[in-house]
């Protein structure tokens, strides 16, 4: 089993374990804890081993960065040039992250395109905010969701 998946399932079961008190929690949680602090031990070693090559997160201008709406690295680069300097930003400039994913494959990139292309620190540009559905759900999961609504209300 991969590391990733284990601490996934340690996490779930740290998650489903606080629906009961902190102390009584802490105490259930500890080995897990310990074993997760294990599995991810290894992460500074990782990240400082094999870091991504340079052009991994700042591609050339012909590499799609948002597959969803097929926004290249040089839209987001000319979009910085016509004053686009936040992520949030570059939805209204040309639909990045607004596909299907949600930006989950283009959101890390623009992140680092931006400031690149407008001679910022990271800081200043910021990055995408996080907003619920964090999963796409269909329509009909959400009609589905305002009839449980309405029933329970009507109890
Ligand atoms: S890749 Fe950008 S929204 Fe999906």
């Amino acid at each position: 089993m991969e590391i990733g998946a284990a601490s996934a399932r340690e996490e779930l079961d740290w998650v489903r374990r606080n629906k009961i008190s902190q102390s009584d929690r802490d105490a259930l949680t500890s080995p897990l804890q310990k074993r997760l602090e294990a599995d991810r031990a290894a992460r500074p070693f990782i990240n400082c081993a094999y870091p991504p090559y340079a052009g991994a997160l700042t591609p050339s201008d012909d590499i799609v960065i948002c597959r969803c709406e097929e926004v290249s690295a040089g839209d987001i680069r000319r979009m910085a040039g016509f004053g686009c300097i936040s992520p949030n930003q570059t939805k209204a400039f040309g639909r990045v992250r607004m596909g299907p994913s949600q930006g989950r494959y283009c959101g890390l990139s623009v992140t680092q395109i931006l400031p690149e292309a407008n001679k910022l620190p990271l800081q200043e540009i910021g990055c995408y905010r996080v907003r619920p559905p964090l999963k796409p759900v269909t329509l009909g999961e959400i009609a589905a969701l305002a009839k449980y609504e309405t029933s329970e209300v009507r109890k």
